[in-house]
């Protein structure tokens, strides 16, 4: 009695086992484009009742993976390693939201090819490698808030320019005041 450990097996493992971790890969914006994207956060979670994203979680999903063993990061690195380094600009001039979800987001009206084939090699490369991933179609998007309570239509907005030039590996631990992001890798790209 007493150990909760013992008594409570099913609680949150992810949490309670160091040899695992939750990760994805994401694009990630400098700083100013970071801010604007705050600004907008704030904007947006203000108007549509719900809760801004933090300072430290700007990016744009390429591939989540969930819980990995913390040994598959040598594997993950040597995919990023071995992807196109090519980047693309992005204009976010789109506003909306996942209602089922709550979740306010913006998003470019126009994908560029490069986008589309980074995120089919790096999708490629994780499922032959073996990772289990979602097979959702691709809807780049930098999610502003959750727990929308008033989401408002998809409606154009003013871009933000985001030059895209930085890919991470980003290690995601769940706290009870939020997830806090780490960055474990990352790589410079081009165009
Ligand atoms: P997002 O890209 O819409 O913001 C870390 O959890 C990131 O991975 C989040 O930004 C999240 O959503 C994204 N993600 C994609 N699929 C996910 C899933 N099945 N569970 C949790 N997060 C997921």
């Amino acid at each position: 009695m007493g150990n909760d450990s013992n008594t409570n097996p099913s609680s949150d493992d992810a949490r309670e086992t160091p040899n695992r971790i939750r990760i994805f890969f994401a694009l990630v914006p400098e700083e100013a484009v970071r801010l604007q994207f705050l600004a907008l956060a704030r904007d947006v979670a203000r108007r549509s009742r719900g809760r801004a994203i933090s300072g430290e979680h700007v990016h744009l999903t390429l591939a989540f993976l969930g819980d990995v063993p913390v040994s598959s990061i040598v594997e993950l690195r040597a995919i990023g390693d071995r992807l196109p380094p090519t980047g693309a600009p992005l204009d976010f001039d789109t506003l909306g939201a996942w209602r089922a979800s709550g979740v306010a987001w913006a998003a470019p009206s126009v994908v560029p090819d490069v986008l589309v084939d980074l995120h089919a090699s790096l999708h490629s490369a994780l499922t032959g490698a073996g990772f289990a991933m979602e097979s959702r179609p691709f809807r780049p998007h930098v999610t502003l808030a959750r727990r929308c309570v008033q989401p408002h239509p998809r409606a154009a907005s003013a871009p933000i320019h985001w030059a895209v030039r930085r890919l991470c590996l980003i290690g995601s631990e769940l706290r009870p005041d939020g997830p806090r992001h780490t960055t474990i890798a990352e790589w410079g790209l081009t165009f």
